[in-house]
């Protein structure tokens, strides 16, 4: 493949959308990446005036299915290298689907689709087609997630006995889809958000975040699924007690009904030699606790190995990261732009016909997805028999 930037198609985004902006932000990152094309609405016309009013030119269609189908005829230098669906959570699957069937790589936010029929579909035909598939856990793309990671996984805690994993907020403290406020109206409604409100909207994060942090998996979950919010047909607030694949226990808790909480994002992990404490709303640094001794904070950009506790030698593709000085803060659209460009790494090798990892180390991928959808259907049926322990499905 030529090194011209990454072509990216955008499948929703038009008409006051949310997690468009942050993605297109983070796709023009690098000037590696670019977005070329467009279906952004539903309705086919609008979709198209959505297009011409874009901040820059980009080729509009009425549908994702023109979208794809356009692709076919056109020259290698215009043709797309993924989408990106960023479309509530019931348009994720078809198009998914139809594109890696059309031959393009899949980027998708989370949670993966609506069900585990519809997730084990996308990974037996993502494995069956070999295309690279990313799901947008964001927070993944913290430098500091992934130096959690290393730290908790190469066994310099101990044995991990506890994590609490949190996504708190409080937008959903009262009724706000009933004013029409359109990322609540479907987020609300289970035949286009799923089977969870607040657990597949955010207890997905949580999990995705103790996931890739720990290294461990749920094996078995005890779930209270509660909706404060009179006349809401999903739950509001969403609290899990898990058994973890190493014998040991975590709470995965998420609410949206917590006035004043923003986007509180956080994980503790407590191990047998001590604890690591990160929240998404301070991303530059994490704490390590470790017995009578002060707390250490090691901020993004100023981290060192040999301090008596992080060895001498540390990961250098985590040192290698390309990061900003310490004290220039990093945030939200660095993580997207991390995932995004990770991602293009493996699209890169796949378009040249080498074998690319897609292995969830970098950005979460199709079986994380399934998991996450896993999850929320086993999380749904505890909670429908009062809290009773139940086991997760295998992958
Ligand atoms: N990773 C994150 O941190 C994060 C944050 C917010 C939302 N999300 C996820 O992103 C997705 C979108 O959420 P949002 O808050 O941006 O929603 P939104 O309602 O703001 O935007 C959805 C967009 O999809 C478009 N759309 C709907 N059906 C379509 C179709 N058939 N064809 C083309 N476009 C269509 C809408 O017109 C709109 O432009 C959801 O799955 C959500 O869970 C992820």
């Amino acid at each position: 493949m030529s090194n011209r930037p990454l072509n990216v198609g955008l499948v929703g985004g038009g008409k006051g959308a949310f997690i468009v902006n942050p993605h297109q932000k983070a796709i023009h990152f690098d000037g590696t990446r670019r977005v070329v094309a467009g279906a952004l609405f539903p309705d086919p016309k609008i979709a198209l005036e959505e297009a011409a009013k874009w901040p820059y030119p980009i080729r509009g269609y009425g549908s994702y299915d023109e979208m794809i189908a356009a692709n076919k005829t056109l020259p290698e230098a215009e043709k797309l290298d993924y989408i990106l669906i960023v479309t509530p959570n019931f348009v994720h699957f078809d198009p998914a689907m139809k594109a890696m069937k059309a031959g393009i790589a899949v980027f998708c936010e989370k949670p993966l689709c609506l069900n585990l029929k519809e997730a084990t579909e996308l990974v037996k035909t993502s494995r069956k087609l070999n295309v690279p598939f990313g799901v947008a856990h964001t927070y993944l793309g913290h430098w500091t997630s992934r130096f959690s990671r290393y730290i908790v996984q190469s066994g310099l805690l101990g044995d991990v006995r506890w994590v609490d994993s949190y996504y708190i907020q409080g937008w959903l403290a009262t009724k706000l889809e009933a004013t029409g406020q359109q990322q609540a109206s479907w987020r609300v409604d289970p035949k286009r958000a799923g089977g969870s409100g607040c657990g597949g909207d955010i207890g997905t994060h949580a999990l995705m975040q103790l996931r890739y942090v720990t290294g461990l998996n749920v094996t078995d979950v005890s779930a209270q699924m509660e909706t404060f919010v009179e006349g809401r047909q999903l739950d509001d607030h969403f609290t899990i007690y898990c058994k973890l694949s190493n014998g040991g226990k975590a709470l995965v808790r998420a609410s949206q009904i917590c006035i004043g909480s923003k986007n509180d994002l956080g994980i503790v992990v407590a191990g047998t030699k001590g604890t690591l404490r990160w929240r998404q709303e301070e991303p530059e640094s994490i704490t390590i606790c470790l017995p009578n001794q002060p707390d250490r904070v090691y901020w993004r950009g100023a981290v060192a190995g040999g301090d008596g506790f992080l060895p001498k030698d540390l990961p250098a593709d985590l040192m290698a990261e390309p990061t900003i000085p310490a004290g220039h803060p990093e945030a939200f659209h660095d993580a997207f732009a991390r995932l995004h460009r990770c991602f293009e790494v493996d699209v890169r090798k796949w378009k040249a016909g080498e074998k690319f990892n897609c292995d969830g180390s970098k950005y979460a991928n199709v079986q994380d997805g399934w998991t996450g959808i896993a999850f929320i259907e086993t999380t749904v049926k505890s909670a429908a028999s009062n809290g009773k322990w139940t086991k997760l499905p295998k992958p």
